[in-house]
Parts: structure tokens; C-alpha cells; sequence
């Protein structure tokens, strides 16, 4: 169902690789509630060419940027106000990468340099992304900013691995910088803490299955999907959010305010 709420707004989505993709899920419903925007993603997740059905389906183009590179960003966010006619006025940061997970290097044995890479790529992304975007005075007042992030954050799961330490660092930054933010152009940053999620990224934890049934059966409202974050973040992008900011925010069925669930102690009881 579509509400109009992003009507004449402006934005650009990072990070839709696939239809599982949250900012994929996420791009189909902003188009569908009348907002306009950019995609990009990293030039070699375009080589596998799946966006391009995306930007079709949703009247979009596509900039390829590396969220690594500064360079990158500054054409991303000149090029968007071309493409759009004027300033952003929502922008989503979906972007996440261990290679120490991807290569099944254990927490307690990192290899350094792909630690690095990892944050780089999945927080350090995000101060430069809203970096180049405070620079270049690219918001509209009362805008929004929104990256996605995972509640190994404050709690511990051990084969999330670099990711949680990466997902703390992201969510300072939302606060810091949302600080600046506010103060100076009124605009927004939250992160939205979701539900484990069958995606490329997700798939890359391991034991995901166990994991995302166990949060499943752990949740009163069961696992948020991405189609249920792709709506919260639409909320985040409307009118209707506009002095939420600095804030973390749960898309998570109600996980991370649970300490058992009966469907989960009935796994642990005897038979009497
Ligand atoms: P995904 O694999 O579809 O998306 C990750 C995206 O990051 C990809 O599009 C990839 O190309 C992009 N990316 C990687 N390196 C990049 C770079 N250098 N520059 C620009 N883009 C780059 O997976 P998903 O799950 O949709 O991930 C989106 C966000 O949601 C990530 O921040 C992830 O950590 C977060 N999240 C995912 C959960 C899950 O269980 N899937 C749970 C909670 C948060």
C-alpha cells in the first residue's frame, strides 16, 4: 500500500546488490511511496549487473562509488543533485563487509589488514559519506540520514565477529555526527538495528540458519524482514519522524528486549 509519503522528496540508496538486499527492498518502496533517488554501489558489485533491473523497474540511475573512497563520493553526491535537480533529502547507508568472516578467520585470530578493510568499508563508509554530503551542504533541511546495523553492536554473538565491533563504531557515528548535523543543517542520522536477514551479507555469518531461527523463536513479533525495514526506514524519510535523531532503533520483533522465550525453553526441557 502506498501513502505518498515520500512524495517530491530526494535521496540516494547505497547497497542494492540483489532482490534479497535490504536497500533493494528498501528502493521499491520509496519509489512506490512517489520518492525519487539515486542507487549506488561499489563499481564491482555492478559488474554483476543486477541493479540495473532495479533502476529500470523504479526510473532510476545508477552511479557506481566505491564508499571508501572520498573521491567517489564527492562525484556521487554532485552528480545526484544533477540527476535530481536540487538537494538530498534522504540518504540510506546499507553497506557491510568482514573479509575475516568472509574467509572463516576466527575473532580470536584476525588477520589485521582485512580488519581494517572491514571497518573502512562497513563504519568509516559512513563518516565519509555524511562527510562529503556536510561539505558539499547537499541536505535539504529536515532531512534524513539512515544506516542499518545489527545488535551484536551491545551484545556479544560470537561469529558475527569484526562485524559487531564495526556495527559500534557505526552507531557512534550516527550519533556524533548526528550531532553536527542537527545543530547545523536539521537534518537527521539514526541507525535501524534489524533482524538477522536471509541477504548476501547475512548468508556470510556462520551458522546463519541456526542463528536467524533462533532469533525467530526468541521474538514475541518473530524476525523483522526486509520488506519490514524497508517500511521503518520509509517512516524514518517522511515527515512524520522529524525530530527523531541520534537515535538507535530496534526493527527487531522485539529480540533485543527478551531474556527467554517459552518456544526456546521448550527446546531445554526434559520430558517428565
Ligand atoms: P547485501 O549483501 O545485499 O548488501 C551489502 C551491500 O554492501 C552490497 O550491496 C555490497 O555491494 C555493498 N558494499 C560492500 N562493499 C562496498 C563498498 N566498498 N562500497 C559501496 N558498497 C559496498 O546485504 P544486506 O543484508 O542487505 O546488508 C545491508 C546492511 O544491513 C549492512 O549494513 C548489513 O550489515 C546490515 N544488516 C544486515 C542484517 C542481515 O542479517 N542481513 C542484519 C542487520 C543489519
Amino acid at each position: 500500500m502506498s501513502y505518498n509519503l515520500l512524495k517530491g522528496k530526494k535521496g540516494i540508496i547505497f547497497g542494492a546488490l540483489d532482490s534479497n538486499s535490504i536497500a533493494w527492498k528498501t528502493a521499491e518502496r520509496v519509489h512506490e511511496e512517489g520518492g525519487t533517488f539515486v542507487l549506488t554501489n561499489a563499481p564491482v558489485a555492478m559488474r554483476m549487473g543486477q541493479i540495473n533491473e532495479l533502476a529500470e523497474k523504479t526510473g532510476s540511475q545508477i552511479i557506481p562509488a566505491d564508499a571508501t573512497s572520498e573521491e567517489d563520493l564527492q562525484n556521487l553526491v554532485e552528480k545526484s543533485m544533477e540527476i535530481l535537480g536540487g538537494k538530498i533529502d534522504f540518504v540510506l547507508h546499507s553497506i557491510g563487509m568482514s573479509i575475516n568472516v568472509r574467509k572463516g578467520k576466527h575473532y580470536t585470530d584476525q588477520n589485521y589488514a582485512w580488519t581494517q578493510k572491514g571497518t573502512d568499508v562497513s563504519a568509516m563508509s559512513f563518516h565519509k559519506v555524511m562527510q562529503t554530503l556536510y561539505k558539499a551542504d547537499a541536505m535539504n533541511e529536515w532531512g534524513s540520514i539512515v544506516a542499518l546495523t545489527y545488535m551484536a553492536a551491545q551484545r556479544v554473538f560470537p561469529d558475527y565477529n569484526d562485524m559487531a565491533d564495526n556495527k559500534a563504531y557505526l552507531e557512534s557515528i550516527a550519533r556524533s555526527f548526528g550531532y553536527f548535523f542537527g545543530r547545523d543543517k536539521n537534518v537527521r542520522v539514526n541507525t535501524i538495528s534489524q533482524s538477522p536477514t536471509p541477504t548476501t551479507a547475512g548468508s556470510g555469518v556462520k551458522g546463519f540458519d541456526g542463528f536467524i531461527a533462533y532469533a525467530d523463536k526468541m521474538s514475541p513479533l518473530g524476525n523483522a524482514t526486509a520488506l519490514d525495514c524497508a517500511n521503518y526506514t520509509v517512516s524514518l524519510f517522511s515527515d512524520l519522524t522529524k525530530r527523531v535523531t541520534l537515535q538507535n532503533l530496534y526493527n527487531d520483533g522485539g529480540f533485543s528486549n527478551m531474556g527467554v522465550s517459552d518456544a526456546v525453553m521448550e527446546t531445554f526441557m526434559k520430558e517428565d
